[in-house]
Formats: C-alpha cells, sequence, structure tokens
C-alpha cells in the first residue's frame, strides 16, 4: 500500500525563514521569521484532519458564520486541498507554493457549484503573501464570502493596537450584532471583541505582536477586517481552545463579509492580503 500522502508543505527561504501549510484546509500554520513564530496556534489544535485548525491562516469561504447548509465558516478549512504547485524559489530568492480546492461531491452537497479556488503563498524575507484565485466554473453566477482568518501571535493582547479602522461602521457581534462607528484611531483589545469592521483601509498596522514589533498587513481587494478575541468569557465554549491562551493572540482578518461577491460563470476574482514583520 502506498504511503499516505504527507499532510503539511513547508517553504524555506532560509535564515529560519519558514512558513508550513498543512493540506488539511489549506491553514497556513506557521510562519517563522529568523526563527521567530508569529502565528498563534492553541495548544490544544486538533490535527484531525476533521475539525479545522485552531491557529494559523485557515480560509473561511464560501460562507461567514453560522450557516444553515453547513459548517460554520464554510467548507474550506476543512477540506484536504491539492498542491498545486510545490514550493519553488522565484528569481530573487523568494519562495512560492500554490494549493488548490475544486468543488467534489462533498462540497456540492453544501453548496451546489463548480469552482476551482487557488491559494498563492510566497515567503519573502519579512513577509508572507497569501493570496486567492476563485473561478467559477458553474453554468449560474454564485456568491460568497473569503476571509483571511489570520490569528497574530502576541504576548499581550492588551498591550496591542490596530491602525486602519477609524471611522469605520462595525458590526459587534458580541452586541447582538449592534452597528456602531469606530472612533479610535487605534483600536485596542481589552475585553471580549468580536467586530465585523466595513470597508477598512487598506492597511491595518498591529503594535506590540512578537518581540514588541510592529505588523503590517495590506489587503488587496478584501474590503473588510474582523477582529477577534474570545477572551476568557467565550474560550471555555472551544474544545480546542485553552483557557489561559487568549491574551497570546488577536485574530486580525481580511475579508469579504458585509457584502458577498457575486461571480459570473467564467469569471474570476483574486485577492490577496500581505503580513509584513516591521
Ligand atoms: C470569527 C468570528 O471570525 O471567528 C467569531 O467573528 C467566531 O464569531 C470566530 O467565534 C471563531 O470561529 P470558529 O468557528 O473557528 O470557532
Amino acid at each position: 500500500m502506498a504511503a499516505p500522502a504527507s499532510s503539511v508543505v513547508v517553504l524555506d527561504r532560509g535564515n529560519n525563514t519558514t512558513c508550513t501549510i498543512n493540506l488539511h484546509g489549506a491553514t497556513v500554520v506557521s510562519w517563522r521569521v529568523n526563527n521567530q513564530e508569529q502565528l498563534f496556534v492553541s495548544k490544544l489544535a486538533v490535527f484531525d484532519g476533521q475539525k479545522s485548525i485552531r491557529g494559523g491562516i485557515p480560509i473561511v469561504f464560501p460562507h461567514f458564520g453560522p450557516w444553515a447548509y453547513g459548517p460554520q465558516h464554510g467548507f474550506a478549512r476543512t477540506c484536504r486541498w491539492e498542491v498545486e504547485k510545490h514550493p519553488e524559489p522565484l528569481e530573487n530568492g523568494d519562495i512560492e507554493a500554490m494549493f488548490s480546492l475544486v468543488d467534489s461531491p462533498v462540497t456540492k452537497q453544501i453548496w451546489n457549484y463548480c469552482f476551482k479556488l487557488v491559494l498563492r503563498i510566497i515567503l519573502r524575507e519579512k513577509e508572507l503573501q497569501v493570496s486567492f484565485n476563485l473561478y467559477n466554473s458553474s453554468s449560474e453566477p454564485f456568491q460568497f464570502n473569503m476571509l483571511f482568518h489570520t490569528y497574530l501571535k502576541v504576548p499581550d493582547v492588551r498591550k496591542c493596537s490596530i491602525s486602519g479602522l477609524q471611522g469605520c461602521m462595525f458590526v459587534d457581534k458580541t452586541k447582538e450584532n449592534a452597528i456602531y462607528q469606530e472612533p479610535r484611531e487605534m483600536v485596542t483589545v481589552n475585553h471580549w471583541t468580536d467586530r465585523i469592521y466595513q470597508t477598512t483601509q487598506q492597511e491595518h498596522i498591529i503594535s506590540n505582536v512578537v518581540s514588541g514589533r510592529k505588523m503590517k498587513m495590506v489587503k488587496y481587494n478584501m474590503p473588510d477586517t474582523v477582529v477577534w478575541n474570545p477572551w476568557d468569557v467565550t474560550s471555555n465554549t472551544m474544545s480546542d481552545f485553552g483557557e489561559d491562551e487568549y491574551p497570546n493572540m488577536v485574530c486580525v482578518e481580511a475579508g469579504i463579509v458585509i457584502t458577498p461577491i457575486t461571480l459570473n460563470p467564467n469569471n474570476t476574482y483574486e485577492g490577496t492580503m500581505v503580513l509584513q514583520v516591521m
């Protein structure tokens, strides 16, 4: 019997700068820059090929949030993806790899459309670029949400701040989806936070991430930003998240959330998020 295909793909740029993708969900489960991990993965994360991985960068597609037709946040994060292109150096030494997910009987039972979703990862010296390209191979249009559910590792979330949200309207999921406008230039996270910010600035700076550095997030064709920390209030509702872990993470998630995109047959949509250690 053939040995089972490996579940992880590693991009190695040298200098202890690597990125690891688990084919379960094409979830980025590690991004190390000069040996320093930048992403949070829970110590209780489950790697059973069934449950979504609690941490890293799970992909939310084709639906954000609870859903009558299938699992919360869609099926992309719980499907096994294919390697479309094995890691290869580009001319400048950056490393590129690609992964793909196409419709299957499982996805069609939930969402009856044909599609091809390609994830392209480029690992640079201090940057991680994550892009998607979605092709509608159905004979009719479909609507989708897409989100890079990025878990940043931080020493103490209470000391972090996030720019690029001032003036934006947001849905506060901790307040029965009430809608507010963000007055702050720098948003801090001092309690249970679960907000969908609409049409945010293209760039966010998150302060006090690993080693007290700043992280820049730049997004293209992904208008919204979710900010989430379960705090102790809701940590205990997740079996795969330690109750003492909430201070060490913050999710800043680039996506298409508030207004789903309608994609016509034979059309594609591309979006990108770039993370940069400053
Ligand atoms: C966030 C949502 O994006 O993901 C939260 O806004 C949700 O409401 C969180 O709790 C985690 O979701 P899940 O399905 O991975 O537990």
